[in-house]
Parts: structure tokens; C-alpha cells; sequence
């Protein structure tokens, strides 16, 4: 099996050590987080005490994951490293490219025929260097890996937001952008800001309809999507102890969306259970063996105000269901109170749709408690009102809940029961009539409900709820429909009421399944060709950046001046752009297409030196390339902010930009710009940004004596010949100086291979 008992083990052994180490510098109790971050350093026995929210520190993963859409960059970028195999347990997951329309069988063959391509190559690295494999339709890539490789007190990162998810399993899962998954799978350390914490006491227990979902739509309400940015969040407390596993992760997995690097539980029985329902009782006996490693000190849970940087108290016994939306995640509201709110904001309450499902939501017990209500439909004669669509997690869930009969109690609703896979949760549902735009409202277990998300259309009021909520909203068809409370009308024109969710934690005959989906890579994949084709519009194998030739950068152009926010979405668009995700030159094409031009204040348009004509952004720049002269660009501040996508560094670089000037950056996108051989420079006078004009070319006058901690000098020329010296500030250590002059980091990764 894909599964690394001797990882964990080795992980495990190092605990006590690093843990007597990190109390030491420390000096106090030990939350759980820290005790997994003081676990990971790659520099082995904590020498000093990290002050959070400050520090940048260099840590070891266990473990990476990556999915379909972001797997391609990384894994082209993998290949570029000159490594034969990746340095730690690694596996690729389809699951995004796969459309939600007739059906899984119908979806799955159709998703084969439009993205085989993508598979193909996915399947082929990862049989090259040693990456697990997982088909499409094995499932959700945070489904299957809590179910295969998520172990307690662990540290992970996965090329996905979501990677969170195996908090429930007592990890420190983060997700990141490609080239950092590269890092860690070519064997080099991974940095990160040392996060705050914010600690969740759960008290009681919880009853009737309220779920594990319910507590971090609660949270995400306090918080907002905002409030855990830069933190880790550790839920602790006897309430804690009554969520299972899954439960538990779907709270962390939803943790991204009050923007918490993660999110995390101690390790207690509901994970001993779920480990030995998944074929994993080795683990659950190793991590016994460390117990008390794998939960934060008891002082800490006590007095939670002194060693939490805020803390947030949870009484699960008077929590109430919520259903939070439209648009955003936190909009929270209790479900005593939608039908005022739906009132009041004008939402449609006619509920169109009911979908269970996506990462935060798919396990066996999440579609035992939600078959439990359609059950109900079924016994009390109650005919459905809106239609149904469920997504299981994992074929190990699907097969299962098959053969328990919980899926055909769906299906006698009429439901639709989709591939294992993300389908409607990243926009991947061909839902029939979306295109009209009407106003609609639709509920969902998942965890992100912005406009257009689901169906692409910005009037679709999306709601996010527990799946046994989403089963009684969609069985009502109404929006303001609070099962504690209301009745409905049956066939017979009797008033029944739904009693409170019933399911099973786990299976009570234990997970089955035929296939999984798995596929082991080759022991010696020195042999296996991996395949792309040299026409293909969607992949295309990357060719190593230049090295920087050792002279001054002379006679650059400005390709653009950024006014105002600048994110990577502005600098490399999403939406339709994900197609071209595995070749460089196509998703180039949206290179600061979006991005405010501050000479005229549009977008996609600038001036070209060569022409004197203003025309779109990557065509200028590509003009620009091809007479051979170098560009910069010029920014705002936080330039780069948003996500971790490497594109947006890779994509001015590879159509040959020099340098990006700012005011001030995002620092994973600095980063990022570093590991592309680019200069990622910002103003030592931020008003020297004004002087900045359009036909400047721009000389750097001392690039060769390049150094940590010395500024860069650079000349800019204007176009009626008066000159400004700018001085630019930069951030680069010795290390990332060579990285520039090799081309980029991967290809220094290659030369010391
Ligand atoms: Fe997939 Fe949606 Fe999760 S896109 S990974 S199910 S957030």
C-alpha cells in the first residue's frame, strides 16, 4: 500500500527529543501546534524559542499532496530538478478536472476523453518518480488522504487550500503553491512565519441537528474570513473529544476560510477508531506510544488565555444548526433566524438544489446522517422539492455507503450521485440552465459559496450547511425551513415532522471497497517515459530559465507600472485560464492582464517603446522578448498578494521581464519571484515611485557586486533625457543570490543533484 509505516515511525522516534528540546527554549507548556512545528525543524533540536507571527523558520514535511489542477506547474517544475525520485511520501490526486452533468459513469468516461491528457501525464510522473497515484474517480484528494496517509502529529503540505483537512487527524496540513511542494519533494527545507495561535475550547456535547460543520460555521461567523490569517487554530476540550475524525476534519477543513494556516485537534480515541476502521491499527499503536506527545500540556488546555494568542470558548450543547451565506462563508446565521434574514436581504428562498459533498463534506458518517433525513422523506411519504446531487468523498466511501444502502436511499429521492470528485464545489457542474443567470438559491455542504463558484452564475445564491441540513432544506425546498421547529405537508396532506439525524461514525461492517483507485508508482521509475505531447495546448514540458549572464542589466524598458491592488489574480488570472495551468507559454497569454495600468488606468493595455502603440500586456512584452530587450515591472504595495500560485512569478519570467519593482510584496510571491531567477526589488523611497515614467529605459548600475543586505542602484532614463537614480531595496540572502545567478532555484537544485 501507498502508506509509510516506516516514516511515521521515524517520525515518531524523534518526538521526545525534540519535544524535551523545544520545552527547553521555550520555557512553558506546550500547545499541540507547537509541539508538531518544534517536531519538523529542519535543522534538527530546537536552539532557539520562535516568536510567533515574526519568525521564518525552515521546516521538514512529512509528507506532500497535490491535485490534478495544481499538480501539473509543480510536477512539470519536479522535473526540471534533475532528481530521480521526490525525497519524501508524495502523491497526485484527479480529482478537479472531473464535470458534474448525467451521472458518475457517464461523468467519468466524458472527463477521460476532455483531460486523458492531463491524467496521462499526471499518471506518468508520477510512475517515474516514485508518487503515488490516484485515478480519477479514487475521490477527493483531503478525503483520501485522511483516510490513507494523515497520522497524528504530523506535518504535511499539499498544493491545495484545502490540505487542511487532516487536522481531524491531528497533522499540521498546510496548504501551499507548487514550487514550495517542489522544495520539499526535492529534499530541501520549507519556510514558514512561525503562526500565532488562536485556541477553541469545545464544551459539551453535541444533540439533535447540530454537526461538526456547525461548530466552524460558528467560528468562521466570529472570526470572518479574515480572522485566522497567519494563525493556527487548536480546538481542544471535552466537546473536542466527542467529534469523530472526519467531524474533526471537516472544522479544520474549513479553517481556510477564515484564512488559518491550519487547524488542528489532539490526538485522542475518535482517531484511534478512524485509524483502525482505515486499515491502520500500526499507526494507531504507534502513536499511543507517544500520546502524550500528540496533545498540547494539560496546562495549556486550562489556562488556554495564557499560552493561546486568543481564545474562543464553544458550547456544543446549545449550538445551533447554521446556514451561512449568500457569497461568503462567514455570513453566519443560526437556523432559528434564516427565514428573517432571507426576508430581510431579499435571498430567494425557493431552494433549487441540494449538493452533499466536496472535501469538507463526504464521509461515510456525513451521508449516513444525511440519508437518515431522505430516508425519512421516503417512510413519511414526503416527495422532495428541489433535486438532489451527491459527490462521495472516496470510492472506499462510495462502495460502502453502496453497499449499506445509503446511496439508493438517495437515488429513490431522485438524487444524482456524481463521480468521487470536487465537481460542483470548484465549478465543475454542467448544471442545465445556469447560463440564463436567474436569480436561485442553492444549499451545499461545502465550504466556499462565492458568487459564480458553483455554476458560474453570479445569481445563484449559494448556502453553506451541514449534509443532514442540506438533505432537510432541499426535502422542504425552502430556504428558511428549520427542522427543529417546522413540519411538512405530505402527500396525504398530513403535517409529519423530521426527526434529528441518526448515522453511523463509521461503518458498522467496516469500509470495503474493490478498487480504490491506487496506483503504486514503478521501484525504478528510471525507465518510464513521461508523456507529452510537443502540440499539446494544455501541457508542455518547461525548459530551464537562463542563467543570469553576470553583467548589468542595461537599456530595460518599463513594461508596466501597476497602480493600486495587484494580486496574482491580476497577474495571472483563474477561471478560464486553468486549462492552460500545465504549459507556460499558453497561461502566459494572461500574464498582468489584469493589472491597472497607472498611465491610463486601464487594464491590458500599455505602451510599447517599439511601436509607440498601446496594445495588451503578454503580446508587448512578447515583442519586447523577441527584439531582445529586457523589461521591468513596476508596482504598488503588496504586490503579489492572494495565493501562493507560482504562475504569477513564472509567467513574466518566462516571457522575459527582468526585474518587478514594488512598493512593497506579498512575501510568498517575493519568494516565489526569487525561485524564477527573478529580481524582486522594492523602493527604498516609496515616492520614487512617481517618478516612474512610461518611456523610462532603466539601467542597473551595480548589479555585479550583487550582495545581501546592500541596496541595488538604477538608473532611469527618461524620455526627454533627465535621469533619476532610484535606490532599491532587496531582501535576498547569499543562497537565494546564487539562485538568481543560476536561473532560478531549480535549476541550482539540478546542479547539485
Ligand atoms: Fe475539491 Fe472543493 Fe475541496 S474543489 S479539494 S472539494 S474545496
Amino acid at each position: 500500500m501507498a502508506f509509510d509505516i516506516e516514516m511515521i515511525k521515524a517520525v515518531y522516534a524523534k518526538y521526545p527529543e525534540r519535544i524535551a528540546a523545544a520545552r527547553k527554549v521555550v520555557g512553558k507548556p506546550l500547545t499541540l501546534a507547537e509541539k508538531i512545528l518544534y517536531a519538523h525543524l529542519w535543522d534538527g533540536d530546537a536552539t532557539e524559542s520562535f516568536e510567533r507571527g515574526k519568525s521564518y523558520v525552515d521546516f521538514a514535511p512529512d509528507r506532500v499532496a497535490m491535485q490534478d489542477a495544481t499538480a501539473q506547474m509543480a510536477l512539470l517544475q519536479f522535473m526540471q530538478a534533475g532528481k530521480d525520485k521526490v525525497a519524501v511520501p508524495s502523491t497526485a490526486h484527479c480529482d478537479h478536472l472531473i464535470l458534474a452533468q448525467n451521472g458518475a459513469k457517464a461523468d467519468l468516461s466524458s472527463s477521460l476523453t476532455a483531460s486523458g491528457e492531463v491524467f496521462n501525464f499526471l499518471e506518468s510522473v508520477s510512475n517515474k518518480y516514485g508518487i503515488g497515484f490516484w485515478k480519477p474517480g479514487a475521490g477527493i484528494i483531503h478525503q483520501v488522504v485522511l483516510e490513507n496517509y494523515a497520522f497524528p502529529g504530523g506535518m504535511m503540505i499539499g498544493t491545495d487550500s484545502h490540505t487542511v483537512n487532516a487536522g481531524g487527524l491531528g497533522m499540521v496540513a498546510i496548504g501551499v503553491g507548487g514550487a514550495d511542494a517542489v522544495d520539499v519533494m526535492a529534499g530541501m527545507a520549507w519556510e514558514l512565519k512561525f503562526p500565532k495561535l488562536i485556541g477553541v475550547k469545545l464544551t459539551g456535547k453535541m444533540n439533535g441537528w447540530t454537526s461538526a460543520k456547525d461548530v466552524i460555521l460558528k467560528v468562521a461567523g466570529i472570526l470572518t474570513v479574515k480572522g485566522g490569517t497567519g494563525c493556527i487554530v487548536e480546538y481542544f476540550g471535552d466537546g473536542a473529544k466527542s467529534l469523530s475524525a472526519t467531524g474533526k476534519g471537516t472544522i479544520c477543513n474549513m479553517g481556510a476560510e477564515i484564512g488559518a494556516t491550519t487547524s488542528t485537534f489532539g490526538y485522542d480515541e475518535s482517531m484511534e477508531r478512524y485509524l483502525k476502521a482505515t486499515d491502520r491499527a500500526d499507526v494507531a499503536e504507534l502513536a499511543n506510544g507517544v500520546k502524550e506527545h500528540l496533545t498540547g500540556d494539560s496546562e495549556v488546555y486550562s489556562n488556554p488565555e495564557q499560552y493561546f494568542d486568543q481564545v474562543i470558548e464553544i458550547d456544543l450543547d446549545t449550538l445551533e444548526p447554521h446556514v451561512n451565506g449568500p457569497f461568503t462563508p462567514d455570513k453566519a446565521t443560526p437556523v432559528s433566524q434564516v427565514r428573517a434574514e432571507a426576508e430581510k436581504n431579499g435571498w430567494p428562498t425557493k431552494v433549487e438544489w441540494g449538493l452533499i459533498g466536496s472535501c469538507t463534506n463526504s464521509s461515510y458518517e456525513d451521508l449516513s446522517r444525511a440519508s437518515s433525513i431522505a430516508k425519512q422523506a421516503v417512510d413519511k411519504k414526503l416527495k422532495t422539492k428541489a433535486e438532489f446531487g451527491i459527490n462521495p468523498g472516496s470510492e472506499q466511501v462510495r462502495f460502502t455507503a453502496d453497499r449499506d444502502g445509503l446511496l439508493k436511499i438517495f437515488t429513490d429521492l431522485d438524487a444524482t450521485i456524481f463521480t468521487n470528485a470536487c465537481g460542483p464545489c470548484i465549478g465543475q457542474w454542467a448544471r442545465a440552465g445556469a447560463d440564463k443567470k436567474e436569480k436561485n438559491t442553492i444549499v451545499h455542504s461545502f465550504n466556499r459559496n462565492f458568487s459564480k463558484r458553483a455554476d458560474g452564475n453570479p445569481n445563484t445564491h449559494a448556502f453553506v450547511t451541514s449534509p443532514e441540513m442540506v438533505a432537510a432544506i432541499a426535502i422542504s425546498g425552502d430556504l428558511g425551513f428549520n427542522p427543529i421547529t417546522d413540519k411538512l405537508i405530505n402527500e396525504d396532506g398530513v403535517e409529519v415532522k423530521l426527526d434529528p439525524p441518526k448515522g453511523d461514525e463509521l461503518p458498522e461492517k467496516g469500509f470495503a471497497v474493490e478498487d480504490n483507485g491506487y496506483q503504486a508508482p514503478a521501484e525504478d521509475g528510471s525507465n518510464v517515459e513521461v508523456k507529452v505531447k510537443p502540440d499539446s495546448k494544455r501541457l508542455q514540458l518547461l525548459d530551464p530559465f537562463a542563467p543570469w549572464d553576470g553583467k548589468n542589466i542595461s537599456g530595460a524598458k518599463l513594461l508596466i507600472k501597476a497602480f493600486g491592488k495587484c494580486t496574482t489574480d491580476h497577474i495571472s488570472m483563474a477561471g478560464p485560464w486553468l486549462r492552460f495551468r500545465g504549459h507556460l507559454d499558453n497561461i502566459s497569454d494572461n500574464c498582468l492582464i489584469g493589472a491597472v495600468n497607472a498611465f491610463n488606468d486601464a487594464t491590458n493595455s500599455v505602451k510599447s517603446q517599439l511601436t509607440g502603440e498601446y496594445g495588451p500586456v503578454p503580446a508587448t512584452q512578447r515583442a519586447y522578448k523577441a527584439a531582445g530587450i529586457p523589461t521591468i515591472v513596476v508596482g504598488d504595495h503588496n504586490y503579489g498578494e492572494g495565493s501562493s500560485r507560482e504562475h504569477a512569478a513564472m509567467e513574466p519570467r518566462h516571457l522575459g521581464v527582468k526585474a518587478v519593482l514594488v512598493k512593497s510584496f506579498a512575501r510568498i510571491h517575493e519568494t516565489n519571484l526569487k525561485k524564477q531567477g527573478m529580481l524582486g526589488l522594492t523602493f527604498d523611497n516609496e515616492a520614487d515611485y512617481d517618478k516612474i515614467q512610461e518611456d523610462d529605459t532603466i539601467n542597473f548600475l551595480d548589479l555585479e557586486q550583487f550582495a545581501p543586505e546592500k541596496p541595488l542602484t538604477l538608473e532611469f532614463v527618461h524620455a526627454d533625457g533627465s535621469k533619476d537614480i532610484i535606490v532599491a531595496n532587496h531582501t535576498y540572502n547569499a543562497a537565494q543570490i546564487d539562485w538568481f545567478k543560476a536561473g532560478s532555484a531549480l535549476n541550482l537544485i539540478k546542479a547539485k543533484a
